[in-house]
């Protein structure tokens, strides 16, 4: 159904407050970008892997940074003793600015930096949880935070919003939802993308598919993060197709790229439902990257909301059919088959079973995940744990 023929309903939008330098080669643009925050002292946080790369060793010496500015603690899922050592380095520094450089796990280690360097370390008095009556706390931080810059490698979208996650030793993710912590300067550069392994490029690109699909039918969407998530479908399918197909070009990278800004901004608003609910749960319970989680879980999930969501489902089988790289999804059962189909021609599994994954864990997991925030958000009410653990075991 067209926009202008549907019922309006009242809405509030969250803007997301950043400023974006997006294009080929963009981070040759980051120290006079630093100019323009007036900032003298920034630490950088990136993987160890990273900080051996010559894209880090080059942003290290234009910004004139030591050894002791480049943080390299990331570690996948964002550990949450990561952030704290963070936090003692960056106060032994008296770092001005934080800058990430990677995937998700960069910035959303970065933003637990940010928040432990204003609250002295107190990360975890500002949680975000679901209380037994269904509702959400949310604490915030108000104290003033250092200025961060994020550079994204891949397309997870995670500088954009406010929501993070940090991951204690138990395999347990804490979520957090703080727009104060949030990147106000992101540097989007495709070119760095071509130097990540197209596998991990693959899974990252479907959690930002994934992204834009729960924003498309979020109880959180509104007009604006509609027309994000929109947009966002078609490149990023687009982008993953070429990647996928071993064609990837400049362009393919650059729709990627854009594509994944899309995703990140149409869930600042629309946030995430029952599919991320359980890929937060299951990635780290099982030891899966969040990409891996998003290519397994998502076609399953949808199958299980599309008695809500079939009007939904129809519009990206369209916008799908946008991404004009000869996919035929007429229904909103082929537009499942399609994101299905994409992450099988990326070559990523389609069963948990084939990640050694094992099925005892699947009853305890469901019961865990029926707390989780994001289900208040799904279109089809999840009521119990023996639906989540029918979605997983559909998936096993
Ligand atoms: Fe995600």
């Amino acid at each position: 159904m067209p926009p202008h023929n549907m019922k309006i309903a009242d809405f509030s939008y969250n803007s997301p407050a950043h400023r974006l330098v997006f294009g080929w080669g963009a981070r040759a643009a980051l120290k006079e970008e630093l100019g323009r925050l007036n900032v003298c002292r920034p630490m950088l946080v990136c993987s160890a892997r990273a900080a051996r790369s010559s894209e880090v060793a080059g942003l290290a010496r234009s910004l004139g940074l030591t050894d002791e500015s480049v943080f390299s603690g990331v570690g996948s899922h964002a550990p949450l003793h990561s952030a704290y050592e963070g936090w003692q380095r960056a106060s032994a520094l008296k770092a001005d600015c934080l800058i990430s450089f990677g995937g998700g796990s960069a910035s959303d280690t970065m933003k637990g930096i940010a928040l432990a360097c204003a609250e002295d370390g107190r990360i975890l008095d500002f949680t975000l949880e679901r209380l037994p009556d269904g509702s959400l706390k949310n604490p915030l931080s108000t104290r003033a935070k250092l200025p961060s810059v994020a550079i994204p490698t891949t397309v997870s979208g995670a500088e954009i919003t406010a929501a993070f996650a940090l991951t204690e030793e138990t395999g347990k993710k804490i979520l957090f939802r703080d727009a104060s912590v949030a990147p106000r300067l992101l540097v989007y550069d495709p070119e760095l993308m071509t130097s990540v392994p197209s596998r991990s490029m693959s899974e990252s690109g479907m959690n930002a598919l994934a992204h834009t699909i729960e924003a498309l039918y979020s109880k959180a969407r509104n007009p604006i993060s509609r027309i994000h998530a929109r947009e966002g479908v078609p490149l990023l399918y687009r982008g993953l197709h070429a990647i996928a197909m071993g064609s990837a070009q400049r362009d393919d990278y650059t729709a990627l790229a854009l594509g994944a800004y899309y995703a990140g901004v149409s869930i600042t608003n629309a946030r995430t439902a029952l599919h991320h609910s359980i890929c937060h749960k299951l990635g780290p319970a099982v030891g899966l990257t969040h990409g891996m989680t998003n290519a397994i879980m998502l076609p399953r999930v949808l199958e299980f909301n599309l008695p809500a969501v079939r009007d939904e489902l129809a519009a990206v089988g369209e916008l799908i059919q946008e991404a004009n790289v000869g996919v035929s999804a007429r229904t909103p059962e082929d537009a499942i088959a399609a994101i299905q189909a994409l992450a099988q021609r990326a070559g990523l599994p389609s069963r948990l079973r084939d990640v050694n994954v094992s099925r005892k864990k699947l009853p305890a997991l469901a019961q865990v995940i029926l707390n989780e925030p994001g289900l208040a958000f799904n279109p089809r009410p999840v009521e119990s744990a023996a639906q989540i653990e029918a979605i997983l075991d559909s998936a096993w």
